[in-house]
């Protein structure tokens, strides 16, 4: 079951339960989810069995598989979105899985400027091409309020580019520039390793990579 976090229905969360198939079936095909995997699969990102991990602004969730084909297991995932629908795509196919790598994965509803969760009580943050949608700094503020100090957050925000503008054109967002990005995270997070996806892969056409960890504040983590 998908919990529902009581929102009213915005227009973006109109537009992705409109298109969540189609959206899905497009990255389905140009290896999205294999260049994610590879990707975190080379990070040290101290995933173990009792790490609380989110997928925020998850889609169809091929970002939350991904991470766990990378070999990931947490103790417990949340893939959190704004569209019913895709989340819904996302839970079916974590289904078919016959080795049910998937069960830890619970799905929920809602808005990454409101995270439902308590703070620090997050080990990882995964975000892909979610705070175009959102103020930069309010989405990042509210990630670095849920993890734990020294936590990390997987930022993966679209890049201006050729690629980026059609995107930014047919899925109504607004590419936030690369200097901001680089500005605003470091007012909660510090910027850690320089990342890019390899330009062979199609997602390196439109998209940047920030591996951030959480300043600490000295706030302990609290459990779910
Ligand atoms: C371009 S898709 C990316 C989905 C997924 N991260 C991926 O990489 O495949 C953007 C997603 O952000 C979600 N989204 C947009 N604004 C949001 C918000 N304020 N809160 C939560 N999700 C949001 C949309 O519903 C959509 O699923």
């Amino acid at each position: 079951m998908i919990r529902n976090a009581a929102i009213q229905k915005s227009s973006t969360q109109n537009f992705y339960d409109r298109i969540a198939d189609v959206h899905h079936f497009t990255l389905k095909l140009n290896g999205y989810r294999a260049s994610v995997a590879k990707f975190l699969r080379s990070l040290n990102l101290e995933i173990g069995p009792d790490s609380y991990v989110l997928d925020a602004g998850s889609g169809t969730g091929l970002v939350t598989r991904g991470f766990l084909d990378a070999g990931f297991r947490p103790k417990q995932m949340i893939a959190f979105d704004l569209s019913r629908n895709s989340l819904s795509i996302s839970r079916d196919q974590l289904r078919k899985d016959k080795k049910k790598r998937y069960e830890k994965v619970s799905e929920v509803q809602g808005n990454v400027l409101e995270l439902p969760f308590q703070d620090g009580s997050f080990d990882l943050v995964l975000s892909c091409g979610v705070l175009e949608y959102v103020s930069l700094d309010e989405g990042l503020r509210e990630m670095a309020r849920i993890l734990r100090p020294g936590g990390k957050l997987v930022f993966i925000p679209v890049k201006p580019s050729l690629v980026g503008s059609v995107l930014e054109f047919l899925y109504k967002f607004k590419i936030h520039p690369v200097e901001n990005v680089r500005q605003i995270s470091q007012r909660y997070f510090t910027i850690v390793g320089d990342h890019k996806f390899p330009l062979s892969e199609p997602i390196s056409w439109s998209k940047a990579i920030f591996l951030l960890e959480k300043k600490d504040t000295g706030k302990k983590r609290k459990d779910n």
